[in-house]
C-alpha cells in the first residue's frame, strides 16, 4: 500500500493510529531536536514531525528535505500541544517512523503557497506547480463539479451528448476562424469550430431531439478578461420547442447550478428585458444588475438654457448615484478623466449635488437656474446627499455606452457590485441584424440561422434593420453567461436571410449548402442555446478573468508561454503542408 490516507483526512478521531501519507514537502521547520514538515496533497496539509530523541538519522534526513521534494512517511497520528483551527487537520500531527525519498525537487521559482509570491508571467510558465496551489486547485474542482451536475440535470430531461468533429470548415460571419493546413488536401485548410452551431443543427434535422455537448470552441478574437481564444461551451439544441420552452429549461438548469454548487435558491422566475430596454436604460446589452443606477434621459430638461455642449447634443443622459454627494472635487475630476480615457471616449462630464437642504449645486450652475435644477432632481428622483452625473453626446448609442461604463465605474467604487450577490436576467428580442461600418453591410447580431420575429417577418424586405429575433442571452452580473435562439428550419427564409446579409446564392450555397439541402429533408422546428462554462465557474469562484478557471490558459496575447506555442514549424513540416511563409518586413 502506497498510502494509508491523503494529507486531507486525519482527524482526533484517529490518534494512535499507525499511517502512512505520501506527497509534497511544502515547508520544513527546525525547532531545538524537532523537525516540521507541512506535507500537502491535493486534499490538504498534515504536520509531520521528525523528534531527534525518538530518531536522531531520521531527524537528520527530514533536515535535509527541501520545498516540493515528494516523499512518503510512515508514524503515528497524535494529538498536536499547539492546535491550528485554520487547518481541517490541525488537532493532530504524524509523529514519523520512516521517511521515503520519492523524488528531489529543484527549488522551485516560486513558493506554492495560498499566497505565491510569483507573479503573473512566471506562475503561466510554470502552470504546472502553480496548480499546485489550492486557491488555482480548487477553481478546476469547482470547473469539474459543475460538469457533474450539467450532465446530471441534461441527462435528466432526456438529453444526449453527442461529440461533433474539430476539423471543420471555415465558415465566414462571427469571429475569425483558427485553421489548420490538410496535408492530404494540398492547399485547403480545416477551420476549428467557432461552435458546433450547423452540426447541432443538422443533429436536428438527424431527429436527435435533445443534443448536448460540453465541447472546446476556438475563436481568433482579441482577448479579454472574459475571453478567450479556446473555450468551453455547454452547447444544447432541442426540437419542437419555442423560445419559452429553451428559456425555461436553462434557467432550470441554472437555478441548479446555483442550488448544487454554490447553495443559493433562486425561486422567481429570471427578469427578461428587451434588448431596447437593456440599451436603453442600461447602455449595454449585458447590464449589471445587482444595483439601480438606471439611465434617465434629460433632453427636455437641460436642453435649450444655453450651454451649448447640452445644446447641440443628441443625447443627454444622467444616473444618480444614491448617497454620493460628498464626493469630493478631486474624485469627480478622475471621473471626468476616467470617462475621457480613449477606450470610452466621453468629451466631458456634468455633476449635480443634492444638498441636505435640497438645493442643487451643479458643475453648470451659471446655466442653469435653481428651478431647472429642481426639475432636474424631479427627473432624476434624487434626494439630499445623492450625487447626479450627466453625459451627453452627438450619438445616442454611442453615449449611452460611455455612461454604461461610468455607470459601472460608480457601481464599483460605492461597493455596490457585490461578488456574492447575483442578479440574473434574460435579455430578449435582440436585433436580427447590426450595421457593419467595416463591411458596409448588415450582419447577423447572433448568427445567420437565427428566426426573425414571426410579426417582423414582413419588415425583412421593407426595413431589416427594424427586424427582431427570437434570440436571447443569459445574463450574470453583467456577464454574458450564455445566448441562444430559435432556428431558421425553412431553406427559403434561410436563403432569404442570406441575401440580405449580402451572399449571392452561389456563395450561400457554396458555404451553407450543406445546412440548407438538410433543410430540404424534413428539418423540424428548433432552437438552442449554448453558455460559456469558463465564465460560469469564474462567477461561482469570484474571479476576475477565466484564466483562472483553465488548466493551462492562454495569456493576453494569446501564447501558451508553457509550451511555447504557437511556434513556427520547420521547413520539412511546411514543405508537407505546402506552405511558405511571408511575413512583411517589419514582423520578420
Ligand atoms: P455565442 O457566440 O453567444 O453563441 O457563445 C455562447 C457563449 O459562449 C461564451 N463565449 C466565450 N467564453 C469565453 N471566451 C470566448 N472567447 C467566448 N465567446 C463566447 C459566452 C457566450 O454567451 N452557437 C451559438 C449558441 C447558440 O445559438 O446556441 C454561440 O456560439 O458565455
Amino acid at each position: 500500500m502506497f498510502r494509508s490516507n491523503t494529507c486531507g483526512e486525519l482527524r482526533l478521531a484517529d490518534a494512535g493510529r499507525k499511517v502512512t501519507l505520501a506527497g509534497w514537502v511544502q515547508r520544513v521547520r527546525k525547532m531545538g531536536g524537532m523537525t516540521f514538515v507541512d506535507l500537502r496533497d491535493r486534499y490538504g496539509i498534515t504536520q509531520v514531525v521528525f523528534n531527534v530523541e525518538h530518531d536522531g538519522a531520521l531527524t537528520d534526513a527530514a533536515n535535509h528535505l527541501g520545498r516540493e521534494f515528494v516523499i512518503q512517511v510512515t508514524g503515528t497520528v497524535a494529538e498536536r500541544t499547539s492546535k491550528n483551527p485554520q487547518l481541517p487537520t490541525g488537532d493532530i500531527e504524524i509523529i514519523a517512523d520512516e521517511l521515503n525519498v520519492l523524488n528531489p525537487s529543484e527549488v522551485p521559482p516560486f513558493t506554492i503557497e495560498d499566497e505565491s509570491d510569483g507573479g503573473d508571467d512566471i506562475r503561466m510558465r510554470y502552470r504546472y506547480l502553480d496548480l499546485r496551489r489550492t486557491p488555482v486547485r480548487r477553481n478546476l474542482e469547482l470547473r469539474h463539479k459543475m460538469t457533474m451536475e450539467v450532465r446530471r440535470y441534461l441527462d435528466s430531461k432526456g438529453f444526449l451528448e453527442i461529440e461533433t468533429p474539430m476539423l471543420v470548415g471555415s465558415t465566414p460571419e462571427g469571429a475569425r476562424d483558427f485553421v489548420v493546413p490538410s496535408r492530404m488536401n494540398p492547399g485547403q485548410f480545416y477551420a476549428l469550430p467557432q461552435s458546433p452551431q450547423t452540426l447541432k443543427q443538422l443533429l436536428m434535422v438527424s431527429g436527435m431531439d435533445r443534443y448536448f455537448q460540453i465541447v472546446k470552441c476556438f475563436r481568433d478574437e482579441d482577448l479579454r478578461a472574459d475571453r478567450q481564444p479556446e473555450f468551453t461551451q455547454i452547447d444544447c439544441e432541442m426540437s419542437f420547442i419555442e423560445q419559452n420552452d429553451v428559456i425555461e429549461l436553462f434557467e432550470g438548469m441554472a437555478k441548479h447550478l446555483f442550488k448544487t454548487i454554490r447553495g443559493i435558491e433562486l425561486t422567481e422566475p429570471f427578469q427578461r428585458m428587451p434588448w431596447a430596454d437593456a440599451m436603453k436604460y442600461y447602455g449595454s446589452d449585458k447590464p449589471d444588475l445587482r444595483f439601480d443606477m438606471k439611465f434617465v434621459e434629460l433632453m427636455d430638461v437641460l436642453k435649450g438654457h444655453g450651454f451649448s455642449v447640452f445644446d447641440n447634443a443628441a443625447y443627454i443622459g444622467g444616473i444618480c448615484a444614491k448617497g454620493a454627494a460628498h464626493y469630493t472635487r478631486k474624485q469627480l475630476d478622475a471621473l471626468t478623466e476616467f470617462v475621457k480615457r480613449p477606450q470610452i471616449g466621453a468629451k466631458g462630464m456634468v455633476y449635480a449635488r443634492v444638498e441636505a437642504d435640497g438645493n442643487v449645486k451643479s458643475s453648470v450652475d451659471k446655466f442653469y437656474s435653481q428651478e431647472v435644477l429642481q426639475e432636474l432632481k424631479k427627473a432624476m428622483n434624487a434626494e439630499p446627499g445623492d450625487l447626479i452625473l450627466i453625459l451627453s453626446g452627438d450619438d445616442a448609442m454611442r453615449t449611452r455606452k460611455q455612461l454604461c461604463e461610468l455607470r459601472l465605474e460608480m457601481g464599483r467604487q460605492l461597493g455596490l457590485r457585490d461578488k456574492n450577490k447575483f442578479a440574473c436576467l434574460w435579455v430578449v428580442d435582440f436585433p436580427m441584424f447590426e450595421w457593419s461600418d467595416e463591411e458596409q453591410r448588415l450582419m447577423a447580431m447572433h448568427h445567420p440561422f437565427t428566426h426573425p420575429k414571426d410579426e417582423d417577418i414582413p419588415m425583412l424586405d421593407t426595413d431589416p434593420a427594424a427586424v427582431r429575433a427570437d434570440a436571447y442571452d443569459m445574463v450574470i452580473n453583467g456577464v454574458e453567461v450564455g445566448g441562444g435562439s430559435i432556428r431558421i428550419h425553412d431553406s427559403e427564409l434561410q436563403a432569404k436571410m442570406f441575401e440580405i446579409l449580402g451572399f449571392t446564392p452561389e456563395k450561400a450555397q457554396e458555404q451553407f449548402g450543406f445546412l440548407m439541402n438538410a433543410f430540404k429533408y424534413g428539418a423540424p422546428p428548433h432552437g438552442g442555446l449554448a453558455y460559456g462554462l469558463d465564465r460560469w465557474v469564474s462567477l461561482f469562484a469570484g474571479l476576475d478573468s477565466i484564466r483562472d478557471c483553465i488548466a493551462f490558459p492562454k495569456n493576453n496575447s494569446g501564447r501558451d508561454v508553457m509550451l511555447d506555442a504557437p511556434a513556427e514549424l520547420d521547413q520539412k513540416q511546411l514543405d508537407e503542408l505546402n506552405l511558405e511563409i511571408n511575413l512583411p518586413e517589419a514582423k520578420a
